[in-house]
């Protein structure tokens, strides 16, 4: 199974908004290596649909946008992290529509629309289906460039680093990774001088959540079992509005619905019930409102509660929100008409690999942008459309110093190829089933949007006894994606569970019954291998 390993300056782990900017940022400069799980379009960003924060109106500034950032974030963001990605945000926004990105307009200007804990309008999008133009048109300049070449059908298994040299030298330098191809069932060694992460989140790890497939986690169970430090993973950010239906389970309904006047109902009394919870109503940042959802569905017994925009002109919600309207009326439901069923489910992974403002982490060589970071810019509960921001702010920041400090990263040693001489096939594919649906499961159940210490304990409790057979698994049978994830999500319940466990607060999305309160200090939660 010795394959040989392939060379490029500089290899990339992720198709999404982080990997494909930092990709494009760096072409002109060095070869790079795309590769991405599944096909180019599989994460996160082909599935956002509300937009891109920055501030674009003459009577917004940067610091409302920074003041609604850490105000979300419930004083644990790193204040020279939002003022970085705020003031580069307007940048970001010309390079996509350079790029051909076709947001929408009103009157010659580019239409600002509003989501939860904006003070002001500066969602910039395109109709509700923002990401899949995004990703549309990064992956046309991508492939476009000859010195990208992108990848697909290639999960990335570890890093490869200093133990991995054929005249070992142990160290934590990083070359690069060992990836299966999917199609083969071989595995390759992708070698280069540095390598960016960019490869989302982990939602896949709660039982219900708006993720793709795909968000398992990789990257920073990777990054961990290499040395890097994670921080802050107790922070997973729950929507307040995915779409109730027994058969479609992540669909989400985007924030900017509220935006534009919908309201939560009681689906029985018909009570708006958000103005009881907090005076921002709707629009009180997300973790305030998926609580507030959470509580009125486990007083009540319910299943759903109700998001209704009904009232509005129903060409303007026709208009302004085709691709849910259109999602909708093939399910039966016509918002223009009545309401939504809506629950809350899981979104986004706030916490992640730390990194600085260049986008470097821990290790030599290891970079990383975009949703598998913790960069300081989310701190306790990411603010609506900031992600994506994120992904360009960092992607250019991380490829900007990688061309910077060329000369001083070496070219990659000899690497050993990937040893699988003691593995065979396995004939209990079942254990990774199982496993993967228990865990999702209890992190569902115990380590979801209200916590308890003992809840959190009895999770620990499950991983524990989990790792000792998903490691036994992985050390006698032939890797396969859904093995590779399977293990990466167990690491990333760990690091999560770990991380809940160590905060002694009720702080953004931690919110414990044990300690309800919050402490004076804003303090990261950071572990270290
Ligand atoms: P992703 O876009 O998730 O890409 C990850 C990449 O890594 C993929 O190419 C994947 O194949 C690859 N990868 C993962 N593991 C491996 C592996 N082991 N080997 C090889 N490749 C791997 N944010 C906003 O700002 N505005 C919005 O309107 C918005 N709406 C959203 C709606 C939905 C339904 C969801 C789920 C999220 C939304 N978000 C939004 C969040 C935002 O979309 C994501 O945070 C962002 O797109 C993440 O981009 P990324 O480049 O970090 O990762
Ligand atoms: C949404 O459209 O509600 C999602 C926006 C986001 O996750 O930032």
């Amino acid at each position: 199974m010795a394959e040989p390993t392939s060379e490029h300056d500089v290899i990339i782990v992720g198709s999404g908004a982080a990997g494909l900017t930092a990709a494009i940022a760096l072409a002109d400069h060095c070869r790079v290596l795309v590769l991405a799980k599944g096909n180019l379009t599989g994460g996160s960003t082909a599935w956002a649909q509300g937009g891109i924060a920055a501030v674009l109106d003459a009577g917004d500034t940067f610091e409302n946008h920074i003041e609604d950032t850490m105000v979300a974030g419930a004083g644990l963001n790193r204040r020279e992290t939002v003022e970085f990605v705020v003031e580069n945000a307007p940048h970001a926004i010309e390079r996509l529509i350079e790029m051909g990105v076709p947001f929408n307009k009103e009157a010659e200007a580019l239409h600002l629309t509003r989501e939860g804990g904006h003070s002001h309008r500066r969602i910039v999008h395109v109709d509700d289906a923002t990401g899949w133009a995004v990703q549309a048109a990064l992956l046309k300049t991508a492939e476009a460039h000859p010195n990208i070449t992108l990848l697909p059908g290639q999960t990335c298994i570890d890093l490869i680093t200093g133990r991995h040299e054929v005249r070992y030298s142990g160290s934590g330098r990083v070359w690069g990774v060992y990836a299966l191809d999917e199609k083969t069932g071989k595995v390759h060694a992708h070698v280069g001088r540095a390598t960016i992460l960019a490869s989302g989140g982990a939602g896949r790890v709660y039982q219900f959540s708006t993720a793709p497939r795909g968000a398992t986690g990789d990257g920073i169970a990777m990054a961990w079992r290499a040395g890097a430090r994670v921080s802050n993973m107790e922070m997973m950010q729950f929507h307040p509005t995915c779409l109730y239906n027994l058969e479609v389970k992540n669909f989400l309904i985007t924030e900017a619905v509220r935006g534009e006047g919908g309201i939560l109902k009681h689906p029985v009394t018909g009570h708006r019930y958000m103005p009881d919870y907090d005076p921002r109503a709707e629009l009180a940042p997300r973790d305030v409102v998926a609580r507030a959802n959470d509580d009125q569905i486990k007083r009540s017994g319910l299943d759903y509660v109700y998001l209704d925009i009904s009232d509005k002109d129903p060409d303007f919600v026709a208009g302004h929100f085709p691709n849910i309207h259109e999602k909708l009326l093939t399910l039966g439901i016509d918002m223009t008409k009545g309401p939504i069923p809506v629950v809350p489910a899981q979104h986004y992974t706030c916490g992640g690999v730390l990194i600085d403002l260049d986008g470097r982490t821990d290790l030599p060589g290891l970079y990383a942008a975009g949703e598998c970071t913790e960069s300081g810019l989310h701190g306790a509960n990411r603010l609506a459309s900031n992600s994506l921001l994120e992904c360009f702010v960092f992607g250019e920041a991380t490829a900007k110093h990688i061309i910077q400090s060329w000369d001083q990263l070496d070219t990659p040693p000899a690497i050993r190829p990937w040893d699988a001489s003691r593995v065979t096939d396995s004939d209990e594919e079942v254990v990774i089933k199982q496993n993967w649906t228990e865990i999702r499961r209890f992190m569902w159940n115990y380590v979801g949007i209200v916590r308890t210490t003992k809840r959190l304990e009895r999770a620990q409790h499950r991983i524990n006894m989990l790792t000792h057979e998903v490691e036994d698994y992985y050390g006698h049978f032939r890797v396969t994606t859904d093995l590779i994830e399977l293990r990466n999500l167990l690491q990333c319940a760990d690091l999560i569970v770990r991380s809940a466990l160590h905060r002694k607060e009720s702080r953004g999305l931690h919110s414990t019954l044990d300690y309800p309160d919050l402490l004076p200090e804003a303090v990261d939660t950071v572990l270290v291998p």
